[in-house]
C-alpha cells in the first residue's frame, strides 16, 4: 500500500547527509494508517516541508518514507499559491477571495505529476494507492495513466463547494477529471459528495446513480467510480487515556488556578485560519462582557491559535486583526488578576492539549466552514468525566455526527452570545447527558474505523460501516 500526501508523516528537523534527522509527527492520519502500512509493507510519498532539498527514501517505524522535493518557487506557487490561496478559500465557500493565477496552476500540474511519478515508482504490481487531500487532486488521473494496474483511492479532507462556487475555478474541468482517475473518492460529508457529483454532471454529463458515477474508460465501456462520504475521526481511546493520566489532570488543575480559578473557562483551539471563526467568537465574548451578561471575574476565554501558513498574505492580515481585537478587548475588560482573554500563538503537544480540554468548561468551535473539525472530537474524547459543554458550528463536518452539542450559526452574533451563556450556565445533569451521547458517537466512529471503511470500500471487501451517518 502507498499513501500519498502533501506532507510526510515525519518532519525534517535538520542535519546533513547520513546525519539527517527526522521527527515523527503524531497526527491522527498517521496513527490510523501506521498499523495497516506496517502490515502491507507500506510506503508514504510526500514533501518534507523544506524547499530545495532532496532526500533519498528511508525507513521510519517500519514504513518506507519517499520524500518528494519542491523548489522554493514551487513552494510559493504550488503550496502557498494554488493550494492555499486558490483552492483553500474557494473550497471554504470563498470566506476569503480566492486568487487565480495561471503560473500557480502550471506549478500545481507540474508538482502533482511529480507526486504521481513517485507513487508509481513506489507501488508494487496491483497495489492500493491512497491519495490525500486538495493539494493533490490531479494525482489519481495521472497515476492511472502511468499505472493502470493500481487500485486508486482519494480522500478530500476539506469541504467540496457547491457548483455555483466551484465553477469559478478556471481549471474546473481538469480538477474534476483528475479526481475521476480514482476508483473511490471520499469526502467528509454527504453534502460534499453531492456537490462533487453535481459538478461531474454539469461539467461532463456523466451518469450518476446514488454514489456511483459511470466514467467512460476510453474503450467504449465505463468505469464505476464511487463518490461518497467517510467522516474522518481521531484516535479516541488515545485521547481518553491521555486525559486519564494523573499528571494531565494535575496540569488541568494548574491551568485553572493560573487563570484565577474562574467559574467558567471557555476554550478555543484552532490553526490561525480565517475559516475558523475566531473573530466571531472573540467579538461575541467581548459583547457579553460589555453588556454585563458575563463578568470577567466569572468567565475567561483561552484562545490557542497555532501558527499556520504565515507566508500567505491573508493569514498575516488575519493575525494582525485578531491580535488587535484581543488587545482592545483585554484593555477594555481585564482587571488586575483577571484577564478577559488569554491568547496563545503557539502549537502544543498532545498532553498539554488534553489538560486544556479537561480544564475547559465550554469548548468553542465556531468555524465558518470546516471539512470536519477534529478539535471538537478531541475535546469530547478527553471528557471521560462526562462533563464540559461543546458549542459547535453547524458549518463543520463534525456537526453531522455531534448532534448533542449546542449547534450554532457563528454569523449570528446574537445567537452565538445566547448559546455561550446557555453553555456557561448549563446544569450539570444536562451536561453529563449530552457528553455521554457525544462520547459514545466519537468512540464508535474513530479513525481506525474511518480508514478500515474507506479501504474496504476501495478494495471491494466490505459494506459501509454502520457507524457512518
Ligand atoms: C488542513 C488540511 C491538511 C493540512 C493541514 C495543515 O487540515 O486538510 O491537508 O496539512 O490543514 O496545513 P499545512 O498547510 O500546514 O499543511
Amino acid at each position: 500500500m502507498v499513501v500519498v500526501s502533501n506532507r510526510l508523516p515525519v518532519d525534517y528537523v535538520g542535519g546533513e547527509g547520513g546525519d539527517t534527522r527526522w521527527k515523527g509527527s503524531p497526527g491522527g492520519l498517521v496513527t490510523a494508517l501506521e498499523p495497516v502500512m506496517r502490515a502491507a509493507d507500506g510506503a508514504w510519498v510526500g514533501w518534507a516541508g523544506v524547499a530545495d532539498r532532496e532526500f533519498a527514501p528511508f525507513e521510519h517505524d517500519g514504513i518506507t518514507i519517499v520524500p518528494v522535493p519542491l523548489s522554493a518557487d514551487e513552494v510559493e506557487e504550488y503550496y502557498e499559491g494554488f493550494s492555499n490561496d486558490t483552492l483553500w478559500p474557494l473550497y471554504h465557500d470563498v470566506i476569503a477571495p480566492p486568487r487565480f493565477h495561471r503560473e500557480w496552476w502550471e506549478a500545481y500540474v507540474r508538482v502533482n505529476r511529480r507526486f504521481a511519478e513517485a507513487a508509481a515508482n513506489a507501488a508494487a504490481e496491483g497495489a492500493v494507492v491512497w491519495v490525500q487531500d486538495y493539494q493533490l487532486q490531479l494525482v489519481p488521473r495521472m497515476l492511472r495513466e502511468i499505472r493502470p494496474d493500481l487500485v486508486i483511492g482519494f480522500f478530500n479532507h476539506i469541504p467540496f463547494p457547491a457548483y455555483g462556487i466551484y465553477s469559478q475555478l478556471p481549471w474546473r474541468r481538469q480538477v474534476v477529471d483528475g479526481l475521476l482517475g480514482a476508483d473511490v473518492i471520499g469526502f467528509q460529508r454527504a453534502a460534499d459528495a453531492g456537490n462533487f457529483s453535481r459538478a461531474v454532471r454539469r461539467l461532463f454529463g456523466y451518469r450518476t446513480r446514488g454514489t456511483v458515477i459511470d466514467v467512460p474508460d476510453g474503450d467504449g465501456g465505463v468505469r464505476h467510480v464511487v463518490a461518497r462520504h467517510f467522516p474522518i475521526s481521531i484516535d479516541a481511546a488515545a485521547f481518553e487515556q491521555l486525559a486519564r493520566r494523573p499528571e494531565v489532570q494535575e496540569r488541568a488543575r494548574q491551568i485553572r488556578s493560573s487563570l484565577g480559578d474562574p467559574e467558567v473557562v471557555m476554550l478555543g483551539v484552532d490553526r490561525l485560519d480565517y475559516t475558523k471563526g475566531i473573530r466571531h467568537r472573540i467579538k461575541a465574548f467581548g459583547e457579553l462582557l460589555r453588556d454585563g451578561r458575563l463578568a470577567v471575574e466569572e468567565a475567561t476565554l483561552v484562545q490557542v491559535a497555532s501558527p499556520s501558513r504565515e507566508r500567505v498574505d491573508t493569514y498575516r492580515q488575519l493575525r494582525d486583526e485578531i491580535e488587535l481585537l484581543v488587545g482592545r478587548l483585554n484593555g477594555d475588560h481585564s482587571t488586575l488578576g483577571h484577564a478577559a482573554i488569554t491568547y496563545l500563538h503557539h502549537g502544543y503537544p498532545r498532553e498539554e492539549m488534553a489538560a486544556l480540554y479537561l480544564a475547559a468548561d465550554v469548548m468553542l468551535v465556531t468555524a465558518l466552514r470546516d471539512g470536519m473539525n477534529l478539535v471538537a472530537k478531541e475535546y469530547v474524547a478527553s471528557r471521560y468525566d462526562d462533563d464540559g459543554v461543546l458549542l459547535l458550528s453547524e458549518f463543520t463536518g463534525a456537526s453531522d455526527e455531534l448532534r448533542q452539542a449546542i449547534l450554532v450559526n457563528p454569523h449570528d452574533i446574537e445567537g452565538l452570545k445566547d448559546a455561550m451563556v446557555e453553555a456557561a450556565r448549563m446544569p450539570k445533569r444536562e451536561r453529563a447527558r449530552r457528553m455521554r451521547a457525544l462520547r459514545k458517537r466519537v468512540r464508535e466512529n474513530d479513525v481506525a474505523n474511518w480508514s478500515a471503511t474507506f479501504l474496504e470500500t476501495l478494495t471491494g471487501a466490505g459494506p459501509i460501516a454502520p457507524g457512518v451517518p
